[in-house]
């Protein structure tokens, strides 16, 4: 949501754009939470954030670094002494974006001298030096679990030199650093909760780029969410490739905090702080999680489960570990315990041997799990997977971007399907900001994680208020409703 959203929970918009490659919508520029004296701060820096919501997250913690050695935060790439990029490397596509923006820096650097380029992120860990050779504009790479190393980098950069620092970690979790949020709306913050991903499905590059799994803190998660609430915050969203599988062990106390209770933990903060997370792996939610969902109203009914194909023997190469009648049967529970969740998926069409019965297959299982939304891409092979070393990449283009364009179809009318039987009902939204499209609507979502939109009119309504909402039309994307009451 494997989303985003970004900002956040953006996700939504960009689960209306189906299949389009949205890697780079999901760029942030710094939205100036820095105080906008020119003189405060002996130098600027730029940050442009792609990928995941984990990637804007950390984000957030380098903007900490940085106002810690006197950065303040520009949008204004002219007036930057540095300019950022965090990268993502899921797929090809998103690497290709990076470069792009980066020659688009060029006239910036001929403009001012010393002013620094740095790579952050998943392309930087997965290219490392390389990227320097590849791109000469580039002053320094520094991978995900580096950024502590940012102050030395950037001194080391200073001199003219080439700064590189792409060691991963095991335990690095940045849990004493408060992120300063970015492009915030002051409604909702991501909250990391863990690092890494340990899974190795064949397709990915995440468990290269971001390294072994490792759970924060789960009193510096209680600490930060507990601050974002007090500081007005109505909405925290968890973050981890996988959060169903955080552990984490309180020593001194000799008691390991599992998801489903850290959930919980953050849940009675208060019932006005909404709480969400992403992502859940499906082999790796349990009862005690859906049954923590059902059993807090804050805690949102909305379920991001990525399927990624629906066939059995396509899943077993992707190494998913779960079979389709295993899915299945966990869509199954999730409504048992959890009747009005909603549900939201990521597909991949055309991985390596997929035919066109195993692609029927994955028609299929979204018929079945009736998702409200779905992320969905073609097969892009990743150098260094497992995928990559193992399987021929032997589907030819046009054929995972027509299978691409018929699950894109299907979700279209699932999605479609979903949002009319939400015409009549009244729903209790979250106010996040104004429509995009008219200034004189509100948007904010509801508990599934629907975006809603209703008239302003004379109400009072403010950004982060709660009200009732009665939907009477629907597009795919957005359910079109009336203000009821506070
Ligand atoms: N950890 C989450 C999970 O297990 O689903 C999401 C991780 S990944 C960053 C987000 C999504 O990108 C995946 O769920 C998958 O659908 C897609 N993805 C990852 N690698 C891909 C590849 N090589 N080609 C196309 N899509 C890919
Ligand atoms: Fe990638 Fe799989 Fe880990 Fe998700 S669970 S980040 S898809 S390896
Ligand atoms: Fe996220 Fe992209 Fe890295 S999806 S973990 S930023 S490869």
């Amino acid at each position: 949501m494997y989303f985003c959203r970004l900002n956040y929970l953006k996700n939504m918009e960009l689960m209306d754009l189906g299949a389009k490659e949205h890697d780079e919508l999901r760029q942030g520029e710094a939205f100036l939470p820095f105080k906008n004296d020119p003189n405060l701060y002996k130098k600027h820096f730029f940050i442009e954030s792609y990928g995941c919501a984990m990637n804007f997250a950390d984000s957030e913690v380098v903007a900490s670094i940085l106002q810690e050695q006197g950065f303040g935060a520009t949008k204004d790439l002219a007036q930057a002494d540095l300019i950022l990029l965090n990268t993502c490397s899921v797929r090809e596509k998103a690497e290709q974006t990076i470069r792009k923006r980066l020659t688009e820096f060029r006239k910036y650097k001929e403009k001012k001298n010393g002013l620094l380029v740095g790579v952050l992120g998943c392309m930087a860990e997965r290219l490392k030096s390389k990227l320097l050779e590849e791109e000469k504009l580039v002053d320094m790479v520094i991978g995900p679990d580096a950024y502590r190393s940012l102050p030395i980098l950037i001194e080391e950069a200073e001199t003219g030199q080439k700064a590189v620092n792409v060691l991963l970690s095991r335990d690095e979790t940045y849990a004493d650093i408060a992120p300063i949020r970015l492009d915030s709306n002051s409604v909702s913050a991501f909250v990391s909760i863990m690092r890494g991903c340990n899974n190795m499905c064949s397709f990915c590059v995440v468990p290269f780029t971001r390294g072994r799994e490792r759970s924060r803190d789960a009193h510096s998660i209680y600490a930060e969410s507990v601050d974002l609430f007090e500081k007005g915050y109505k909405e925290i969203t968890l973050l981890g490739q996988n959060v169903d599988s955080y552990y984490w062990m309180d020593e001194p106390n000799a008691h390991s905090v599992t998801f489903a209770e850290l959930l919980e933990k953050i849940a009675l903060i208060s019932p006005l702080l909404r709480v969400r997370f992403s992502t859940s792996h499906p082999k790796d939610i349990t009862d005690d999680v859906l049954h923590t969902i059902a059993k807090y109203d804050n805690i949102c009914n909305y379920i991001h489960l990525p399927v990624q194909s629906g066939n059995n023997r396509i899943l077993q190469l992707m190494n998913r570990t779960y079979t389709r009648e295993w899915y299945k049967a966990k869509v199954d529970r999730i409504r048992e315990i959890i009747p009005d969740c909603g549900i939201s998926t990521d597909i991949i069409s055309g991985f390596c041997t997929e035919t066109e019965e195993d692609h029927q297959d994955t028609i299929e299982i979204m018929q079945y799990s009736k998702y409200d939304y779905a992320y969905m891409y073609f097969y892009s092979e990743r150098p260094g997977t497992l995928a990559s070393k193992r399987f021929e990449d032997d589907v030819p283009e046009e054929i995972k971007k027509k299978r691409l364009q018929e699950i894109v179809d299907i979700q279209y009318h699932l999605s479609l399907n979903s949002n009319k039987n939400d015409v009549g009902k009244t729903f209790r939204i979250l106010v996040d900001g104004e429509s995009k499209k008219d200034n004189r609507f509100w948007k904010g979502r509801n508990d599934q994680n629907k975006v809603a939109v209703f008239e302003k009119k004379e109400f009072g309504i403010k950004m982060g208020d709660y009200v009732y909402v009665k939907i009477n039309d629907c597009t795919k994307g957005t359910l079109l409703g009336a203000f009821v009451r506070f």
